[in-house]
């Protein structure tokens, strides 16, 4: 490798452990948490190592063997330039001849260190336009210029977990990602809005893509030039599409399901106008029923007509939004659903409705041979808590823990927004294969989102902590080590990328 790998040393090796190195700062070093280091024994062999934790003094547990201590202490009063600094770093990669891989040596003890530089990482670059791009490798609060790009396929369909507390930057994260998946044309987002802040109805946003007239598609409620109006259609909904969103009793379950097979794609206007049918359910459970089916989609009967409160549920408008939302995302879309304006328990039944016909459409695909040539799909949740809970799960499921279960099978994947982690159940998290975790100061909710890393993220409890708006650790199944990230901000990100510009310069890793 070239003499830019160079750099100046930053401190040396001192002890620890292939988990942990202990690391003797030098004076004015100053390093930070997730800065990369590299420990060089020739250009074509290093390993980069990932600063986990630090302190004063050399750690008492257990790392530093009694020769590195008592040359330390021997240091301390011979030689000033020590900052008496040590701190905690993981080998995370080692590149030897040629090739790249999970360290499985150690460097050598009282080798020095540098800060690692761009010219490090070069030789993971990758042009495909198939990939996703998450944000730059970031070296403690230091961003190089190196782009993290995942492959679009692998991420999406093998789910993706956003955890981090309010304000740290996920929806913005989000942003940024669906910007690349737009460029690429090759993938179907969902995205269920709750906030409308993803198209940019006021401000900056996903329109403003170049491709976002033949890419972009934007259901609302409330019409802007250019959007779709959100309107689904009674007779598009299915029982199971209430699974894990509404709570219906047996006896309410059956009068339903007996509904279902007696009128069909009718069924909720059957029940809604309160019609006979053979066998017989008791006029209370209907009458429940009736109720929570206004307050969910606001139908109701009046006049001998079918009326609905909003006007996102109807019975003669809306019959082909399903149909083409489906047909968007089959054919690499992203669709956006502003669901702003519904109820929390409107806005799951939509994303639902729409999940369970992707869902089954491809499984039929698979069965057919079709799947291949439909873009892989994934379906944006925003507090994913409201539908991959325990309790919303229960017993039966829903269709979002089928997805993060089977999904896979049938590229349909999920990305899963949360500020709570310790809530969704193991089965589910173990299925999501790339978690971008973000800043979090809940010590309860890091050990969730530690437990259910990829790789062994023990050591990365205080980095967490840490992190600051943007600041992202991915860790995945598609990157050899949990690599620190910075997602730039949205509006300065989208107005450099409308510039044109060379080939997409990124990494698979
Ligand atoms: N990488 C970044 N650099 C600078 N500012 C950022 C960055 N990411 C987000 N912000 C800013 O921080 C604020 C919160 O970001 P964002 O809405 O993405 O957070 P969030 O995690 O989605 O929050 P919530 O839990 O409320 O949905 C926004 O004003 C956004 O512009
Ligand atoms: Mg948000």
């Amino acid at each position: 490798m070239s003499s830019e790998h160079e750099g100046e040393a930053v401190g040396r090796i001192v002890g620890g452990d292939s988990a942990s190195l202990t690391i003797e700062g030098n004076n004015g070093a100053n390093l930070e948490l997730d800065e990369l280091l590299v420990s060089e024994s020739s250009s074509s062999d290093y390993t980069v190592l990932k600063i986990n934790n630090m302190s004063y003094g050399p750690p008492t547990n257990p790392v530093v063997p009694d020769a590195a201590k008592s040359l330390h202490d021997d240091r301390r009063q011979d030689r000033e330039e020590q900052d008496h600094m040590f701190y905690m770093a993981r080998p995370v990669l080692r590149y030897s001849e040629g090739k790249l891989g999970i360290p499985k040596v150690i460097p050598q003890l009282w080798s020095e260190v540098r800060r690692a530089n761009k010219s490090d990482f070069e030789f993971l670059t990758n042009n495909s336009p198939d990939t996703v791009f998450i944000g730059k490798i970031r070296s403690g609060s230091r961003v190089m210029d190196i782009d993290i790009r995942l492959n679009g396929r692998d991420l999406l369909t093998h789910h993706v977990m956003i955890p981090a507390t309010t304000g740290r930057g996920k929806s913005n994260l989000v942003k940024v990602m669906l910007w690349s998946i737009l460029s690429s044309g090759r993938f179907g987002i969902l995205l269920l809005d709750s906030h409308d802040e993803y198209y940019g109805r006021t401000g900056r946003g996903l329109k403003e893509h170049p491709d976002s007239t033949e890419r972009l598609a934007y259901y609302s409620t409330d019409s802007v030039p250019g959007s779709f109006s959100l309107v689904i259609n009674l007779e598009s909904i299915e029982p199971d599409h209430f699974e894990g969103i509404l709570a219906f009793t047996e006896a309410q379950k059956q009068a339903i399901s007996l509904y279902h097979r007696a009128f069909k794609e009718k069924w909720i206007e059957a029940i809604v106008r309160g019609k006979e049918i053979r066998e017989s359910v008791s006029e209370i459970t209907i009458r429940v029923i009736q109720r929570k089916l206004r307050r969910v989609l606001g139908i109701y009967e009046e006049n001998g007509r079918i009326k609905c409160e909003s006007s996102v549920f109807s019975a003669d408008s809306g019959t082909t939004t399903l149909v083409d939302i489906v047909k968007s995302l089959e054919s690499g879309k992203t669709v956006i659903l502003d669901t702003s304006r519904l109820g929390d328990d409107g806005e799951l039944l939509i994303g639902s409705i729409v999940a369970g016909r992707i869902f089954s459409l491809y499984r039929n695909y698979k069965g057919s041979g079709e799947l291949d040539s439909k873009a892989p799909v994934s379906i944006v949740v925003e507090e994913a808590p409201r539908i991959l809970s325990e309790d919303k799960i229960a017993e039966e499921g829903n269709i979002y823990s089928t997805i993060a279960r089977e999904g896979r099978k049938f590229n349909v994947g999920l990305i899963a927004i949360t500020q709570l982690t310790s809530v969704i159940p193991r089965t589910i998290l173990s299925n999501i294969n790339t978690k971008i975790i973000l800043g979090n100061e809940m010590a309860l909710e890091r050990e969730a989102i530690i437990n259910s890393a990829v790789q062994d993220l023990s050591d990365q409890d205080r980095s967490i902590a840490s992190l600051d708006k943007g600041e992202a650790i991915v860790s995945s199944i598609f990157t050899r080590f949990a690599v620190p990230v910075y997602t730039p901000e949205f509006e300065q990100f989208a107005a450099t990328e409308r510039k044109p510009r060379g080939m997409n310069q990124g990494l698979i890793m």
